[in-house]
This record gives C-alpha cells, structure tokens and sequence, in this order.
C-alpha cells in the first residue's frame, strides 16, 4: 500500500481517481486529492470500453470477475445487476498451492500450473466409464482432485499440484458463469481479473469449457485494468 500511494504521490498528474476495496485505505496516504469511484460502476464502465478498444461490441452478456474472489454479473445496455459470486478465485489458487506446495509467488505456481499435468490427480470421466463409450466428453473432470484414492506411483510434483489448482479453479468460476448466463439468455461471456495474468492454464479451461456450452468467449487483454479505466472515465 506504501509503495503504492509513493508511486502516484511520484506522478505528474493531478487528476487521480480510486476504486477499490482499499480505496478509502488509498486515498489517506495521497498529497493530493482523488476521486472515489464505486467499484462495480468502475469496473463496468472499463469494460465497456476496453470491449470497444478491443474490437467487440457487445450489449448483453455476463461479466465474471477473478480477482481474490469471483463475482459474477449481468450488463444488459446500461443496466447491471450482481447475479452471483463464489469465494473460488484467483485467492484460492494462491491459498490451495501455498499448503500443497509452499509457493507463495504467483508467477511460479501460474508457470508451474502451463503444462496442466493432472492426469493423476483428477477423477476424468473416462476413468470411471472404463471399456465403454461416456456419454460426455472422457477428459472432462468428474471430480477434481478425486482420484488420489488410486495414487500408487511416487509423490506428486509441484507441477502436478498447480495444475490441479488451477484446473478447478477454472472449472468451477466457468460453470457458475455458464449457469448465470443461461439464466440471463446472455450468448457471451467476459472473463476479467488478475487471475488471468499471466495465466495461460486458466485460460485455455475457461475458453474451452464456455465454447463447449456453445457461448462466446471474452478474454479481455487488459481485463485486470478495468477498474483503474473505468475510474478515470
Ligand atoms: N503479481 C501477482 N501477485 C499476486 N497475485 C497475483 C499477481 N498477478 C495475478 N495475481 C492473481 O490475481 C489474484 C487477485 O486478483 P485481483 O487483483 O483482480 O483481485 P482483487 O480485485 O484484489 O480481489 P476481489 O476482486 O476479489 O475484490 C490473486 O489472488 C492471484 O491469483
Ligand atoms: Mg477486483
């Protein structure tokens, strides 16, 4: 937070503007004074216009926020409503990898996590419909980290780990939007929040598992910058 309030106190600037659960917390160690945007309506309005800086036009669709935690939400035109949350997020995956592995840097768990090597931690679909046809995809994930029970060969390695982390991570903030998005007839789906940085595991799952149900996409490029561009707005 010090290096931070240093960083814009260092700016040029004089227009500074805050969102954020440590907005309030900010704002007190700046020379001069900001303005304080509610970060939903922040959050929103960056979007909008990293979409359009982005090439897409989109009116109707949902937002899926990864940030510590997920929060999901309807944008219809300039209407927003808040559709559901889960405390999955981009903190679980930092939280789940510091017990199982003992890192606490988020480049080397997300690097670490790029080869998705889950194989023998993961319960797929085709493990339990073994010598017949499935009737869903066989590398689907029946149950994450559900097949440790049959771990018989050696100890996991902290790529292993950080796959699985990831993967589950993944599937459970795709399939919550997926049902929100049902819910709303919405055709698209926007992922932002840092736990996409850097990220290529996270997403490669989200993509796929959204494609699948036959919706539209959207990684935004600098989706974990739409709170700060929706701000200055
Ligand atoms: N350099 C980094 N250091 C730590 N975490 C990072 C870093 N880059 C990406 N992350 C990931 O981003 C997550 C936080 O995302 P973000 O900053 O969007 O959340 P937040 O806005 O603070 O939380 P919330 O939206 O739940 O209030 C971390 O939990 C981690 O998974
Ligand atoms: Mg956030």
């Amino acid at each position: 937070m010090n290096a931070a309030a240093e960083w814009v106190n260092d700016q040029a600037s004089s227009h500074i503007a805050i969102t954020g659960g440590k907005a309030g917390a900010l704002s007190q160690l700046l020379k001069a004074n900001a303005i304080m945007v509610p970060e939903f309506e922040a959050t929103i309005s960056g979007v909008q216009q990293l979409l359009l800086e982005e090439g897409h036009s989109q009116d109707s669709y949902i937002l899926t926020n990864v940030g510590t935690g997920t929060s999901i939400h309807h944008i219809n035109g300039g209407q927003h409503v808040r559709v559901a949350g889960t405390g999955v997020g981009g903190g679980t995956i930092m939280g789940l990898a510091k017990l199982l592995t003992g890192l606490d840097e988020y480049e080397d768990i997300s690097n670490l996590a790029t080869g998705n090597k889950r194989d023998r931690i993961d319960l797929k679909v085709h493990h339990i419909y073994e010598g017949t046809e499935p009737p869903i995809p066989g590398d689907l994930t029946a149950s994450n980290f559900g097949n440790l029970r049959d771990l018989s060969s050696g100890n996991l390695s902290n790529e292993e780990l950080t796959s699985t982390i990831v993967g589950m991570v993944a599937e459970t903030i795709t399939v919550v939007s997926l049902q929100a998005a049902q819910q709303f007839n919405a055709k698209t789906i926007v992922y932002i929040g840092s736990t996409f940085s850097n990220n290529q595991l996270m997403k490669d799952i989200v993509i796929r598992y959204t494609n699948m149900y036959g919706l539209n996409s959207i990684l935004l490029k600098h989706g974990e910058f739409s709170g700060a561009v929706g701000a200055m707005q």
